[in-house]
Order: C-alpha cells, then sequence, then structure tokens
C-alpha cells in the first residue's frame, strides 16, 4: 500500500545540484543539463504548491560563486532564469508571490527588470512563496541584514530583529532541505534560515528529479523525529 503523507514542510527548500554532471553522462552539453534542470524545476514547483500545498519553496540556483564559470554557462542560465521563470512567472504560478534573495540588481539589465517586474506584480498573493535565490550567498545575506540594521539606526539586535531584516523577513524557518546530486554541503545557501532544517542529500541529479522522488523525499521529512535540541520522553 501506499504511505500516506500526513505532514508537509511548511518551508521546503531546493540546493539545485548536479545539472552538469547529468548532461555530461548523456553526451550532452553543460546548458542542456540546465534547460533539463529548468524544466524540472518548474515542474516541481507546481507540485510543491498546487498538489503539496506547501506555503513556502525555496531554490538556490544561482550563487555568489557561480559567476567564476564560462561566460557562455553564466549567460546561458540567465537566459534560463528569464525566459522561463521571472518573466513567465505570473502566467505558471498563479497565487504565488516571487520573492528574489541575493542581490539581483547586479544581473544583466533583462533579466533584473523581468524579476522587478514579477516581484512587483506578485506581492499582494500571500497564499505561497517562491523564494529564488539568484546572486546569492548566505553570509551575504547576514552582512546585508547587518547593514539594513545599522542603516535603520539600530544599536542593539536581538535574532528577531536580524531575522526581520534578511531576504526573507517574516517568513518561517526552513523545515526540510534537498540537495540532489548526491553532494553532502550547505555551500552557503540559507545558512540562518536552515538552522534546525533537516537536511537530505539524494543521489539523483535535479534535472531526474521526479515527482517520484520529491514524494519519497516528503515521506523521509515526515519519518525525522525534530527534536530542536529539547528530548523527548
Ligand atoms: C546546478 O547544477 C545548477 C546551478 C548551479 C545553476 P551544476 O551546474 O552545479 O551541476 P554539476 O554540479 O556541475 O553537475
Ligand atoms: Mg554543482
Amino acid at each position: 500500500m501506499e504511505q500516506e503523507l500526513k505532514k508537509i514542510p511548511t518551508h521546503l527548500a531546493f540546493i539545485v545540484d548536479g545539472n552538469g554532471r547529468w548532461a555530461k553522462k548523456r553526451g550532452l552539453i553543460r546548458s542542456l543539463g540546465h534547460k533539463a534542470g529548468s524544466d524540472r524545476l518548474q515542474k516541481i514547483l507546481k507540485e510543491c504548491f498546487y498538489t503539496y500545498n506547501i506555503p513556502y519553496v525555496s531554490a538556490f540556483c544561482f550563487s555568489t560563486e557561480n559567476w567564476n564559470r564560462p561566460k557562455e554557462e553564466v549567460n546561458y542560465l540567465f537566459e534560463l532564469f528569464e525566459k522561463y521563470l521571472t518573466k513567465t512567472f505570473m502566467r505558471k504560478f498563479p497565487g504565488v508571490r516571487l520573492n528574489i534573495i541575493g542581490d539581483y540588481t547586479k544581473l544583466p539589465e533583462n533579466l533584473a527588470k523581468s524579476a522587478k517586474m514579477a516581484i512587483e506584480k506578485t506581492k499582494n498573493n500571500t497564499q505561497y512563496t517562491f523564494n529564488l535565490a539568484l546572486n546569492y550567498g548566505g553570509q551575504d545575506e547576514i552582512v546585508y541584514a547587518v547593514n539594513n540594521i545599522i542603516a535603520k539606526g539600530i544599536t542593539k539586535v536581538d535574532r528577531q530583529i536580524i531575522e526581520d531584516n534578511l531576504y526573507t523577513a517574516h517568513q518561517p524557518p526552513i523545515d526540510f532541505c534537498i540537495r540532489t546530486s548526491g553532494e553532502q554541503r550547505i555551500s552557503n545557501f540559507m545558512l540562518w534560515q536552515l538552522a534546525y532544517s533537516e537536511l537530505y542529500f539524494p543521489k539523483v541529479a535535479f534535472p531526474a528529479f521526479s515527482s517520484k522522488h520529491l514524494k519519497t523525499a516528503l515521506l523521509e521529512y515526515q519519518s525525522r523525529d525534530r527534536r530542536f535540541g529539547a528530548i523527548k520522553e
């Protein structure tokens, strides 16, 4: 009998990984791996929101270190983000608020513009939120929060004040983080928000991460015993 899902994360995060290796294994250029990963991300996001009703989903799609890749690969990724995600966001993801985490103003002008437009047009959607990490680094985000706080003239901080000044202000922390392709690292992703997250590292590369893999991952989350540092009777 198929196992039932009774406990769903409120905030699910993906570290998208393995696009390049997936392509290479098939004798394809890396960019085709990114195209397949992008198609898959859209499909998985729809399932997260509309099938599983997960209110917050985050995805690490371009880090501050990814600029060090060949120019053609970086440009192709930007093209994908614009064409298949930001520009078409409203049509593809009704009811979802797009929140870009990271400094997207440093991205090519057309991508930054379509990101800004999608953010603006979806800002009143309250049912679901998608945090798209572009030009993102977790340590940089904490620095960004501290500078926000200083700019407001605040001289003493607590955890709440820091949280309120992150890119994810007023959102719940991450419950479950999935990194595909077998790599077992956080790679500077949402360091603050991952503090008590359950981590999951399936071997499958992101372009092959199917509906079935998602269900298996959610069942894995359900089986985890979260204690948040306390003990259970
Ligand atoms: C993840 O796949 C996609 C991005 C970082 C944009 P990779 O490009 O890291 O794929 P591998 O790790 O080289 O296989
Ligand atoms: Mg990688």
